[in-house]
């Protein structure tokens, strides 16, 4: 990465950081913007210019069906409501072609949030053992919009709950579309295999393990996958979002392998498009921030730290230019994320192409399937470690 870049990144970020502090006893309440009305248009006829947080903080509980167990609480998760209101106005000034608001995470902290929601283990971008530099695609040709929804190679938006597992949903979510396009079937994967059996380590960092609920990495997922055969379906071994004492992987049940997986290893987003199009859906990570207040639209912020805290899927791309030049500037990435269907659009997420916003092109990874052949009377010899 170019340094200048990475520098005037860190330095944004901290800066973003900083404007972010829920705590700046200088913000002024605004509960009157107009950012607050995608959160309030069913309720029809009332006055919403004169509606005020504590109104807008019972619409939210009813909504998302929260409840606070003691007083106590309830005023301090109305305190960050507040703040968040702030934040994602914030947020709306930033990020003009998108609308933030008020979303199911808007009574926690943005630590809350990062710790509970997210999971991409560690900022380094060293690589496990097995990954190849995906080979260079010829990028003409490349069709305008793309969507592997329509394609057939995308399950349907699953939730991680309140568990820092992105990274499995990231994994599972390559894996399941490199075999749809290797078998022709759509088979939902486990993450909780992943979240249960996969420790798989870095040998060259210390605490830098796959691990559950407190975070991954997609890579060392793969290599896991490689190493244990393959994942079983979602049915087989059903998500829980908890973290268990034992790993129940039966290698009979295995429904997809891998091949091998390898890094799109460049920023030049006509290269990432080429994968995307040929490979299938693929593994990125991304730095969440504006995702905690996003309602909706392409996410295009002006300043957006790089720092990557989160793992997804990049499923397609669009534009969302009218005019009869394409324009560069409105073209988006179509992301799937693991938050459930109540959150963003449908459960997903549009970002703009272009600047690897968010860090967006900074680590996309593609995977390859391989057909399995169920042969459950050849037994194979068990392997040598
Ligand atoms: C990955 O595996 C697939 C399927 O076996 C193969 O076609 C492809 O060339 C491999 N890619 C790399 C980078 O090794």
């Amino acid at each position: 990465m170019d340094l200048n870049f990475f520098l005037f990144a860190v330095i944004t970020a901290a800066t973003l950081c900083l404007s972010e502090s829920l705590t700046s006893p200088h913000s002024v309440q605004h509960d009157r913007d107009p950012f607050i009305r995608q959160v309030v248009e069913d309720d029809g006829d009332f006055n919403r210019h004169a509606l005020g947080a504590e109104h807008h903080f019972s619409l939210f509980k009813r909504r998302f069906g929260k409840s606070y167990a003691t007083e106590e609480e309830h005023d301090r998760r109305f305190k960050i409501f507040k703040a968040n209101m702030r934040r994602a106005e914030r947020h709306q000034s930033f990020d003009p072609s998108a609308i933030h608001g008020i979303t199911q995470f808007s009574d926690l902290t943005p630590f809350e949030f990062r710790k509970a929601f997210l999971g991409l283990r560690g900022h380094r971008l060293r690589l496990p053992v097995d990954t190849n530099a995906a080979p260079i695609l010829p990028t003409e040709n490349l069709p305008i919009d793309f969507d592997w929804r329509e394609r057939g190679a995308v399950t349907r938006v699953k939730n991680q709950g309140s568990c820092g597992s992105c990274w499995s949903f990231s994994t599972t979510g390559a894996i399941e579309g490199a075999n749809f396009l290797a078998t022709g079937k759509l088979v939902s994967l486990s993450e909780q295999q992943l979240v249960d059996c996969d420790h798989e380590c870095d040998p060259e960092e210390e605490d830098a393990c796959d691990s559950g609920c407190n975070g991954g990495l997609m890579n060392s997922a793969f290599e896991y996958t490689l190493k244990a055969g393959g994942l079983m379906k979602e049915q087989d071994y059903p998500y829980t979002g908890t973290d268990h004492s034992t790993c129940n992987f039966d290698k009979s049940k295995i429904a997809a392998s891998i091949a091998n997986f390898s890094v799109v290893n460049s920023l030049d987003e006509d290269q990432i498009a080429a994968n995307l199009v040929k490979n299938g859906p693929l593994a990125i990570a991304i730095n969440a921030v504006f995702m905690q207040t996003y309602i909706g639209g392409v996410s295009c912020p002006f300043i957006c730290s790089n720092r990557l805290d989160h793992g997804v899927l990049l499923v397609g791309y669009g534009s969302a230019g009218y005019a009869p030049i394409r324009m560069r500037d409105k073209d988006y990435w179509i992301i799937k994320n693991s938050w459930g269907e109540n959150w963003g659009e449908n459960g997903y997420y549009k970002i703009c192409r272009g600047r690897n916003i968010c860090g967006v092109d900074s680590l996309v990874s593609t995977v390859a399937a391989v057909h399995i052949h169920h042969t459950s009377s050849i037994a194979s010899p068990p392997r040598a470690q």
